[in-house]
């Protein structure tokens, strides 16, 4: 039997700058003695990141989760919106908190994101936008989305939480859609401990953004709507300009553990890695990896419990379908027979260990006993 780790591999740890690095950002903000509100760090932080992502328009927050309900509100989605149930909570929650209702729709079964055949299938009257999730930085298929979108006149907005640097063909996934949502919360290869972005293409829908996160304050004494606050602060960006000099470094490091994994994984029996899609490049968030029980011998539940006993911290991620929650679960698209995917999906996938301090060795002893679960399961 190969031996635990001694400490516990966790999923994902989060990049660091140093310590000076830090330190040197938040002199500026002590000298500038401004917090937040639009602050210097704030406005290099958001020109930075438009270079970074090749996006014509950013607006800052201070989570991701309030940017994607800034974004929903801003662009007008009422009624019904067609989104997926293989996500994080946050997605559905953007909808409903602004007081439309989400439709689920079914996923497409190699890239886990929403299936277009099937969005298509779920639009009435009362539907005015799709909620499309880059899962895992793997991209919906852009395309056949906004084809749908503008033949039925609806708003299209990206969840792209995990797809920070994700392209497709050379263009940055905030392009597509009316905007794009990025999350900054510590879990994501780029971060300012929480924070988060919309993009989009135009300034008039970014001026909408800052607007709307800044209470809806027009001058100082005008307020046009019901704003929220979800204003990043200068702490945060100072944080988020220091761990963006980390991210080529961080990139490359992940790169390489992924290659790493997929030579070590390659044609294990019912173990299916995460898709590489032509002219994709990945934002290396995830690395994610699909158990069908019957091939594999055992079940992902089964492998998660195992890899636990020997330390290393996988994620059932995402685990189980929102359509499974209790604020979801009586909707009528929450149905699992509606949704065959999604239901078998989620009962599949597995994220494995990946950030960029990693060890190759740590990537190899996690091959051998996935390996060794395989062994012993048959
Ligand atoms: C797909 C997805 N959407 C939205 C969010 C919410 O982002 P935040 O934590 O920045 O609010 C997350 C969180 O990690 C996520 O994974």
């Amino acid at each position: 039997m190969i031996k635990p780790f001694d400490e516990p591999i966790y999923m994902t740890r989060p990049v660091l700058p140093t310590l000076e690095a830090f330190n040197a950002r938040l002199a500026e903000v002590w000298s500038a003695r401004w917090l937040t509100n639009a602050g210097e760090q704030h406005e290099r932080l958001g020109r930075a990141i438009c270079d970074y992502l090749d996006v014509p328009e950013v607006s800052l927050f201070n989570n991701g989760t309030i940017a994607l309900l800034a974004a929903v509100r801003a662009l007008g989605m009422r009624g019904e919106v067609i989104t997926t149930p293989f996500t994080f909570p946050a997605t559905p929650h953007a909808i409903s908190w602004s007081g439309a209702t989400p439709v689920f729709c079914d996923i497409d079964p190699v890239t886990m994101t929403l299936d277009p055949a099937r969005v298509e299938a779920l639009i009435t009257p009362k539907v005015t936008g799709i909620l499309a999730v880059h899962v895992y930085g793997i991209p919906c298929d852009v395309v056949a989305l906004q084809s749908i979108a503008d033949r039925h006149g609806l708003r299209l907005v990206y969840d792209a939480a995990h797809a920070f640097g994700t392209r497709i063909n050379g263009v940055g996934i905030g392009n597509f859609g009316d905007a794009s949502m990025f999350s900054f919360h510590a879990t994501k290869l780029f971060h300012s401990a929480e924070g988060g972005a919309l993009t989009c293409g135009s300034a008039a829908v970014r001026e909408t953004f800052d607007h709307l996160k800044n209470f809806g304050i027009l001058n100082q004494e005008e307020v046009g709507v019901v704003g929220i606050n979800g204003k990043m602060n200068e702490l945060q960006a100072a944080l988020g300009l220091a761990v963006l000099d980390c991210v080529p470094d961080e990139l490359r490091c992940r790169e390489a553990i992924i290659g790493r994994y997929r030579e070590r994984l390659a044609g294990m029996a019912g173990l299916t890695l995460m898709p590489e899609l032509p002219g994709v490049q990945s934002s290396c968030q995830y690395f994610v990896v699909r158990i069908d029980r019957e091939a594999f011998g055992c079940s992902r539940d089964v492998v998660f419990d195992r890899l636990k006993a020997y330390n290393v911290l996988a994620r059932k991620y995402f685990y189980p379908l929102c359509t499974d929650y209790a604020c979801y679960r009586e909707l009528p698209s929450s149905a699992p027979g509606l949704l065959p995917v999604a239901t078998e999906i989620v009962g599949q996938v597995l994220c494995l260990p990946l950030y960029g301090t990693l060890p190759f060795t740590a990537v190899d002893a996690i091959g051998d006993m996935i390996g060794e679960i395989q062994e012993q399961a048959c």
